[in-house]
């Protein structure tokens, strides 16, 4: 099978014309690709922890790129035209906003915050306004508004699983593509791309723990916790 794109935590191999297979590697970086390791297995948490929240996504009328699975790490998806755009959804101040801005940690966003990055390891992925975005034809200011329409659906949705978890969602990023002139959320949905922590305790659950330099055994076993988690309220 033809592989079209390998990125820092997944392969892409054109299945049909139309179908691509999304195989979830083992590594886990940080930093923008500067700090990278392995961690036996995550692959397989983070494919099934993406299809199960992209079916919750897709049976609340979220139209995503998940098609199925091929086997327990590798996703059947649709073909997508990817924008190279990272588009963040910000319940609670933590991570990059704290660092930008005067904000301090914790700070309740209500609305939440949604900002546009352009997918740039080089440049440390820059923030983008509308007006970047047209300039550098990546997306015009309707649909980066329907972007955003749809951020505050799938926040909607995975706010309300956290909580059933008992969890805290700080803030989520997702990617989208074009299909048939519609833009649809594509990528992956897991601990590597949103920030889950204990209310009470403060615990973090996601890759946080990477990059604040946990054991690599200990970000596994959060991933783990998480994804049995969400299969019992699933
Ligand atoms: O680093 P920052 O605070 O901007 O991250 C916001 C959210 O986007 C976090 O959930 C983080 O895990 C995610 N993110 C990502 N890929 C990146 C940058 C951020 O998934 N390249």
């Amino acid at each position: 099978m033809e592989k079209i794109s390998e990125g820092k935590t997944k392969e892409v191999f054109l299945l049909d014309n139309d179908h691509v297979l999304l195989r979830f590697k083992d590594s886990v970086t940080a930093g923008d690709g500067a700090k990278t390791d392995v961690i036996e297995g995550k692959g397989i948490l983070n494919a099934q922890t993406s299809a199960l929240i992209f079916r919750l996504l897709e049976r609340e009328g979220i139209e995503t790129h998940y098609v199925g699975m091929k086997d327990e790490r590798t996703i059947i998806a649709k073909r997508l035209t990817m924008v190279p755009v990272e588009v963040v959804l910000r319940n609670f101040a933590t991570g990059s906003i704290v660092k930008r801005l005067p904000i301090s940690e914790d700070e309740v966003f209500d609305p939440p915050i949604v900002e546009f990055f352009l997918k740039d390891d080089a440049r440390h992925d820059p923030l983008l306004n509308y007006h970047h975005m047209r300039h550098l034809k990546l997306m015009n200011e309707v649909e980066a508004k329907e972007i955003e329409e749809v951020m505050i659906k799938v926040n909607e949705v995975l706010r309300a699983i956290v909580v059933r978890l008992g969890l805290k969602l700080y803030d989520f990023k997702l990617e989208f593509g074009r299909r048939d002139g519609r833009l649809i959320v594509g990528d992956e949905i897991t601990l590597d791309s949103m920030r889950v922590r204990d209310p009470n305790t403060g615990r973090i659950m996601d890759k946080d723990l990477y990059r604040k330099g946990y054991p690599l055994d200990q970000v596994k076993a959060s991933y783990e916790e998480f994804l049995e988690k969400l299969r019992s309220v699933a």
